[in-house]
């Protein structure tokens, strides 16, 4: 959170106090910091410079086009997993040299536009897959570049619900079936095997688990290089974690360092497909308080942010600091619960924050620019939120406050 820090007592995003952001864009509103997004791409970027590399941003981390031409302007490549993303990736300037395709249901027209632009991998999660690819691939008179998402059955540590190398997950395929589903691939004629695939989790805050899982997708290259099928790149996924409350995740320099030292002279390209340790810490959500309520058993401040504007505490119980916007010189912290406007027992953004708040008082959430804003919906018919890119002292509105129009759009009443 480096480009959000106090000035004498007031929250800056980068050189703009959030106070002011606020008045202007109103609450609640995502902020994000350019400076942040660039930093934190470029520590990958430069992880893995010298070396045949492709860094690939994880659009669902945070798929608004104003963040994905910041990157794009960088070089970033970027891993998608539907047609909308697709579509963001190019309305925001990137190469769809530099994309690679994840997920699990892959359909037809969504294959098809992304073989037309010439995107740089499907990320194979199934036999079935493979066959509908091949056919899509031959209707077009093309070849698709695939690599096959194995599953290396890792305990990646982390919550269950973001935990995805096991062999009880829908993804990918099981390693011990690896070799005949890549013999296979390898048969149809309209695949180009290229690669080897994997991502085990989310906010992983170990280096370990992904080093197991690169072992067991060497000794896999290896056997496949036996049999005559050449793998050229190796994708690791994303899944780095963040720091939200007092967690000290492995820098990516570390990361890539140890990835590196076990590769050796092997000439593999290296792809990461990196969402939350590049988008996390480049934002935060503002929200206003609007009431205290307070009884004898609990504090509450009831505040104009809610579950469906940031799902990740509910959904997750994931932590989230949770910070005044304006310090208080007056009054005392006392315990609060903070609490949304939506009819959910689970609309909380943080319990138990020690806080000198009074109502009309602005607070940030932190850590908020990853699965913040792309995870929010329309539940309780409420607007989604704003969002903004500070640059140095610049403020850009990157996503306009939904009104109830839009939100009404395209729905319709039966007719008589
Ligand atoms: N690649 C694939 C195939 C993925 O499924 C994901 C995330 C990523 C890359 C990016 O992973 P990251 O670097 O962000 O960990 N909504 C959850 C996180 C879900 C992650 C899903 N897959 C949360 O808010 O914690």
């Amino acid at each position: 959170m480096d480009n959000f820090q106090y000035l004498n007592g007031r929250l800056c995003a980068e050189e703009v106090p959030v106070s002011r952001i606020a008045e202007e864009f109103g609450t609640p509103t995502y902020i994000y910091s350019r400076d942040a997004l660039e930093r934190a791409y470029l520590d990958y970027a430069q992880a893995l410079e010298g070396r045949d590399a492709l860094v690939c941003y994880a659009v669902k981390a945070n798929s608004n086009i104003g963040v994905l031409n910041v990157l794009a302007r960088l070089g970033a490549g970027f891993d998608i997993v539907s047609l909308g993303e697709l579509e963001r990736v190019i309305k925001a300037g990137g190469d769809p040299a530099k994309v690679v395709f994840s997920g699990v249901a892959k359909r037809e027209d969504e294959m098809r536009r992304a073989l037309e632009l010439g995107i740089h991998c499907f990320n194979v999660e199934s036999e079935a897959e493979l066959e509908r690819l091949n056919k899509v691939a031959s209707e077009l008179d093309k070849v698709a570049a695939i690599s096959l998402r194995v599953n290396p059955d890792v305990d990646a540590g982390t919550h269950p619900y973001i935990s995805t190398g096991l062999k009880d997950n829908k993804f990918g395929v099981a390693i011990d079936d690896a070799v005949r589903i890549y013999r296979y691939a390898h048969s149809l004629s309209h695949l180009d095997v290229q690669g080897v695939d994997c991502h085990i989790g989310s906010q992983l805050t170990e280096i370990a688990p992904f080093l197991d899982a690169l072992d067991r997708l060497l000794l896999l290259i290896d056997t496949l290089a036996e049999q005559g099928i050449t793998i050229k790149h190796l994708d690791l996924g994303g899944g780095l974690g963040v720091c939200y409350t007092d967690e000290v995740p492995p820098s990516p320099q570390e990361y890539i360092g140890a990835v590196i030292d076990k590769l050796g002279d092997r000439p593999l390209k290296l792809i990461f497909e990196p969402g939350r340790s590049i988008a996390a810490n480049a934002g935060i959500l503002i929200t206003k308080v609007e009431f205290l309520k307070c009884t004898e058993h609990k504090n509450f401040a009831i505040i104009d942010g809610a579950m469906n504007d940031l799902i990740r505490p509910a959904l997750y119980s994931a932590y989230m600091e949770i910070i005044p916007v304006d310090i208080r010189e007056e009054g005392e912290a006392r315990c609060f619960d903070l609490v949304g406007p939506v009819c959910e027992s689970s609309d909380f953004l943080g319990k138990d924050r020690q806080l000198n708040i009074e109502a009309g008082d602005l607070l940030a959430v932190c850590s908020a620019g990853a699965y913040g804003f792309g995870m929010s919906s329309n539940y309780n018919a409420r607007n989604r939120a704003a969002e903004v890119m500070v640059d140095d002292n610049q403020v850009h509105l990157i996503r306009k406050r939904e009104t109830i129009a839009d939100q009404l759009r395209g729905e319709a009443i039966l007719p008589g």
